[in-house]
């Protein structure tokens, strides 16, 4: 088993960063493996419809998400863990997304089934205002998302009302919560 964390926030341990960490220490604490993925370390360029991908299913650009889609296809786990940036997820992570078209293309264009449509997904988002609809915008897309990859959305941690960095250690709960999460997607 292993989980593939997609961290879409620029703050290193910060709010999100230390939420997905502690969805880690759950998740191995079941003994399954942990991979994180710091998009903002990595240069992936936002979708450009060279539209390469409708021939093979490959992207065209070749930068960082060339290493990031078997990634993506392998995991059994996927947790895409963001802050929430004007209603949705973070660009950087909207950006990793878009570039899933290829993937998109490969099983709605060519037909190719992604694998194992047993795969699980999970979102943690943290917001800083109290917002009924906060996470609205990005459970929209991270649930698209997931169908274009073969994972199902089934699990979510949504946090409001942390700001500063690193407050999330002050927020009863939260970090216990994340650590839940795991635990629960790797006993699934
Ligand atoms: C560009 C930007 C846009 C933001 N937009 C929202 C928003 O729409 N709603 C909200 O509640 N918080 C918003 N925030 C606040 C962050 O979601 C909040 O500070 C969060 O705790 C940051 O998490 P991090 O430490 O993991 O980066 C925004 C912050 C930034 C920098």
């Amino acid at each position: 088993m292993k989980v593939l964390g997609i961290m879409g926030s620029p703050r290193i341990k910060g709010n999100t960063d230390l939420l997905l960490d502690a969805a880690f220490e759950g998740a191995e604490s079941q003994g399954t493996e942990t991979e994180k993925i710091v998009v903002d370390r990595l240069k992936i360029a936002p979708c450009k419809e060279y539209y390469g991908c409708l021939k093979d299913g490959n992207c065209v650009i070749q930068d960082d998400m060339t290493g990031i889609y078997p990634k993506l296809l392998a995991a059994d786990i996927v947790i895409v863990a963001s802050p929430i940036f004007f209603y949705n997820l973070s660009a950087q992570i909207k950006a990793l997304i878009d570039r899933c078209q290829a993937l998109w293309a490969r099983k709605y264009v060519l037909k190719l089934d992604p694998p194992n449509s047993t795969r699980k997904g999970a979102f943690i988002g943290v917001g800083a205002t109290q917002g009924k609809q906060l996470f609205d915008g990005a459970k929209l897309t991270l649930k698209y998302f997931f169908s274009t990859i073969g994972v199902k959305y089934e699990d979510e941690l949504l946090i409001r009302g942390v700001d500063k960095k690193g407050e999330i250690k002050d927020y009863p709960t939260a970090l216990a919560d994340a650590q839940e999460l795991g635990i629960r997607l790797a006993r699934k």
